[in-house]
């Protein structure tokens, strides 16, 4: 299944996220692709604003991977992949755990991550302050999520 949303600020990439934040479990895996500025890191601080993170979430590029606690359990992973190429098994993560929620920006950089997303969000810069988004999933739970929302193409 596949739907295509299209956002004019920022804000409404990150009211996406926080909408797609209502519907993650634990063990959930976020794909995201996109070139630089697309608007990953915004979409992933609406999902961890969704799931109620009120600290600052600084883009991870940097540490590679940054983690935050959720509550009452669990932690939301925050993975940027930009930096490593497809051999590379140091992203401080062995192997996905089923008490994290876990977003890849640049996911396409770590196949075996890739392979086992239950969301695929693909990002396109379309104007100065529009998104091109296309989300793709199996999981019907993702399309109730999506089928309201007012900006959808
Ligand atoms: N509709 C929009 N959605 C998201 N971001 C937008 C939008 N319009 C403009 N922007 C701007 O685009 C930039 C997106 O930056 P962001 O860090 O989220 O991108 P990114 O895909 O994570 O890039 P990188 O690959 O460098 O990590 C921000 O400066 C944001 O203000
Ligand atoms: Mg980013």
């Amino acid at each position: 299944m596949e739907t295509i949303i299209i956002t004019n600020s920022e804000d409404e990439t990150l009211q996406l996220g926080i909408r797609l934040a209502s519907v993650l479990k634990m063990g959930d895996i976020i794909a995201l692709s996109g070139s630089l500025g697309a608007g990953k890191t915004s979409l992933v601080h609406g999902i961890g604003k969704g799931l109620g993170i009120q600290d600052a979430m600084p883009s991870p590029t940097f540490a590679i991977m940054r983690s935050y606690p959720l509550h009452p359990q669990g932690e939301l992973l925050h993975l940027d992949a930009y930096r490593l190429q497809q051999q590379d098994t140091d992203h401080g993560l062995d192997e996905p755990s089923s008490q994290s929620i876990l977003c890849v920006e640049w996911a396409e950089h770590i196949p075996l991550l890739f392979q086992q997303a239950c969301l695929f969000i693909q990002l396109h810069v379309i104007g100065p302050s529009q998104r091109h988004i296309r989300l793709t999933y199996h999981d019907i739970r993702f399309q109730k999520v999506l089928e309201h929302d007012d900006t959808r193409a």
